[in-house]
């Protein structure tokens, strides 16, 4: 390997800044020329690169987004998209390629690297959805709580204030691991989740007994892949059954993808970059590098893929459901 370039791929996450200047400074410290691709694949289609330096990579462990810029590329998923892609790198002469990004990212990248093995690649987990197999957290899935958490914080006081129901509809795709998370942090009445089907009568009975129990709010988190509705048709189901709170629905959208990474995802960030980077330089391929048990650990990147799957996390929904009664 003497040429690595680096990449964010798919909706961003904080936490790809540090993860970027990891990479940079790790591959500048080993005697690697490293190149920045701006907006993803498609960066690698466009020819849309820079040559990156130590100063590159300056005060950004900070900053939320990613200065390199990101997309969901569609053209990449196309044979010709990846022909393309393939000259520019070997124009560059560049032979080994560090991705950031989700499942989408990943799934580009195996088929990338199993039709051009010449190049080296290595995936980093960087998603808020903390939805990928091998590592037990994803870079921006703690900020990303965070900022939920504060969020529902300040809807809790209103709903205090005013005897309200609220209805607040969380990011994670197919994952409730943000759900579950804020729910547990902010003491949430209800959580739904894609990994478990909740019956309305259910969650009506719940928040009767709430109120039962001289409850003055109630707040009711739904991840957006719940499969039981959205937050609106939530509310317009039980409207009518709970009268004696006025419901209300926020849907708290792309303000969750956003912030200066918090210290986990800025030291997260960080290991994995330069993990990526000593896993390339060992001749390493098609792997994601994870953290599990608070160890680096490489999982290939077709496993990462298979096994991908959504579990309910019992003990802690369990608990949840304890600790709000
Ligand atoms: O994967 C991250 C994520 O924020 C998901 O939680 C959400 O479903 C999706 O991206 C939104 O994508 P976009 O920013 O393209 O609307």
């Amino acid at each position: 390997i003497s040429k690595i370039a680096v990449l964010t791929s798919g909706g961003d996450a904080p936490g790809m800044n540090p993860c970027i200047r990891a990479v940079v400074r790790t591959g500048i410290y080993h005697n690697l020329q490293v190149v920045g691709i701006r907006q993803g694949y498609q960066g690698l289609i466009d020819n849309n690169m820079y040559d990156m330096t130590t100063r590159s990579v300056s005060n950004i462990l900070n900053l939320g987004g990613t200065i390199l810029k990101t997309a969901r590329c569609i053209p990449f998923k196309s044979d010709e998209g990846m022909e393309i892609a393939y000259k520019h790198l070997k124009e560059h002469g560049i032979d080994g390629l560090v991705v950031i990004g989700g499942d989408g990212t990943f799934t580009g990248a195996l088929r990338f690297s199993r039709k051009f093995p010449d190049i080296s690649v290595i995936g980093v987990p960087g998603t808020i959805d903390n939805d990928l197999y091998g590592s037990t957290y994803t870079l921006g899935f703690d900020t990303a709580t965070n900022t939920v958490i504060e969020a529902i914080d300040k809807i809790r006081d209103t709903a205090d204030a005013h005897d309200r129901l609220f209805f607040i509809e969380v990011m994670g795709r197919d994952s409730g691991a943000i759900a579950l998370r804020a729910g547990i942090s902010c003491g949430a009445e209800a959580i739904l989740l894609p990994e478990r089907a909740t019956a309305i009568d259910n969650l009506i009975e719940n928040l009767k007994a709430g109120q039962f129990n001289k409850k003055s709010s109630s707040i009711v988190i739904v991840a957006e892949g719940d499969k039981t509705g959205g937050a609106y048709e939530l509310a317009e189901a039980v409207r009518n059954e709970i009268k004696f709170y006025d419901v209300k629905v926020t849907i708290l959208g792309h303000l969750q993808r956003g912030g200066s990474p918090s210290a986990f995802d800025r030291i997260l960030g960080s290991r994995l970059g330069y993990a990526a980077v000593n896993a390339l330089i060992k001749g390493e391929t098609q792997k994601m590098v994870g953290l599990e048990a608070n160890h680096i650990k490489l999982t290939g990147l077709e496993e990462a893929l298979n096994q991908h799957q959504f579990k309910l996390e019992e003990d802690l929904m369990e608990m949840s459901e304890i600790l709000s009664i």
